[in-house]
């Protein structure tokens, strides 16, 4: 049975790490405009925080994509659920994902977005979990390095639960 056993990261340090991360944000991009590119469903909370944490003309929109797997890493292509509402053309680009595991649904993300010739491509995450990484990405912006633990909340779900929790829990398989 699945059950949450502890708290990874608190309200109050998902916040803090939010701001860090926003002010490093604003600082590299200043005087530039900048379009986010949240990923639904897990990054939309992450998403709505930071850009009200950034001080310039920030523009969003999002993405749902879904990884074909590993064996089509090479080509550089995602399944688009949804797709982005504007043009990319000469624009810089966050995209802004929730949490990166293997890697492959940014890789795959960063090389299609790549096609569509924005000025400039950077990738944010909030969490990283290097142990389970297959393929490289440059991430850009990094919240928390965690360890391989199954974590929920914040907007992140197991199962579509528990997106809705305000701080980051580990879930576990435990006895009854
Ligand atoms: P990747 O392509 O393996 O990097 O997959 C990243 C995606 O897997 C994330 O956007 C999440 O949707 C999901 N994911 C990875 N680790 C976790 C976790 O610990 N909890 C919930 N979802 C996760
Ligand atoms: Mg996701």
């Amino acid at each position: 049975m699945y059950k949450l056993t502890g708290v990874m990261f608190s309200q109050e340090e998902i916040e803090a790490k939010v701001i860090e991360l926003a002010k490093q944000i604003e600082k590299d991009y200043k005087g530039q405009d900048l379009l986010l590119v949240g990923i639904l469903k897990g990054a939309s909370v992450f998403v709505a925080d930071l850009m009200r944490k950034i001080d310039l003309n920030v523009n969003i929109d999002f993405m749902s994509v879904s990884s074909y797997g590993s064996a089509t890493v090479s080509s550089g292509t995602v399944k688009i659920l949804k797709d982005l509402d504007v043009d990319i053309k000469d624009k810089n680009v966050l995209i802004v994902e929730d949490i990166i595991d293997s890697g492959i649904t940014l890789r795959n993300l960063y090389d299609t977005l790549m096609t569509r010739e924005p000025r400039s491509l950077k990738l944010c995450t909030l969490l990283n979990k290097p142990a389970r990484k297959k393929v490289d990405v440059d991430v850009d912006y990094v919240g928390f390095v965690i360890e391989d633990k199954f974590i929920v909340g914040y907007g992140i779900d197991y199962d579509e639960k528990y997106r809705n929790l305000p701080y980051i829990a580990i879930v576990e398989d435990v006895e009854d």
